[in-house]
């Protein structure tokens, strides 16, 4: 009996483990995705979809830091942070690459006049430059600066979450995803500034 729980509980520790499973999860949403638009040509709302998880993933993945900091170590979540970064940038691309498919050149150059498509450009050349650097020889070849680089993701989500409420017709759950990451930064923020205060 004791053997096999422990043998189950070692099965089901491997799977929680295992890096490979993690990333079959993440991308099953885009294999539907791309199987909906290529194979089936499902109606999806490809578009507002690949924004949403994109927009889910980025939320997650901010939210990783100030949670260790609040609640102590989390080395399962810190160690896949990474992988949940370039998930939220790989279903930006495709968000961009479905807008892309419904437009032309009128459309594509009218977009950049229009506020509240504008502030999703900006957001996604700031990831782009975010996801060029985040390996670790560019990591080693920009030293300190490399950090400071790294902070261009808060700008980079704040226009996001502008884009994302000035395009979706259901602000309030947008407002309610961004919630939980909009509280842990204040609060972070605020312990940064007593800690200051203190020295
Ligand atoms: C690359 C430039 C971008 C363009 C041209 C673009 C375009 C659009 C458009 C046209 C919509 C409205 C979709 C609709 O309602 O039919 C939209 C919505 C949205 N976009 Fe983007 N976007 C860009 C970048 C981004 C980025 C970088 C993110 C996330 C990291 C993002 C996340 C979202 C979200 C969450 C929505 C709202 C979906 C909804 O609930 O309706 N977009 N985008």
């Amino acid at each position: 009996m004791g053997n096999s729980s422990g043998g189950q509980q070692g099965f089901v520790r491997s799977l929680v483990d295992n890096v490979y499973l993690f990333w079959l999860i993440l991308s099953l949403p885009a294999l539907y995705i791309l199987a909906q638009f290529f194979v089936l040509h499902g109606r999806v709302p490809f578009v507002p979809l690949t924004g949403e998880i994109s927009g889910w993933l980025l939320i997650v993945t901010m939210m990783i830091t100030p949670l260790m900091l609040l609640v102590g170590p989390l080395p399962w979540l810190k160690s896949r942070r990474r992988y949940l970064g370039v998930a939220s940038f790989g279903y930006a691309c495709l968000h961009l690459f479905f807008w892309l498919t419904g437009a032309n050149l009128g459309v594509l150059l009218r977009s950049f006049e229009r506020f509240d498509i504008l502030v999703g450009w900006i957001a996604m050349g700031l990831f782009v430059l975010l996801a060029v650097t985040s390996n670790d020889s560019s990591v080693k070849a920009l030293g300190t600066k490399w950090k400071a680089l790294q902070r261009w993701i808060y700008p980079a989500a704040v226009l996001t979450f502008v884009h994302w409420v000035m395009t979706t017709d259901k602000i309030a759950w947008a407002v309610i995803y961004c919630l939980p990451l909009m509280v842990l930064s204040l609060w972070r923020i605020a312990r940064a500034r007593t800690r200051m205060s203190r020295v």
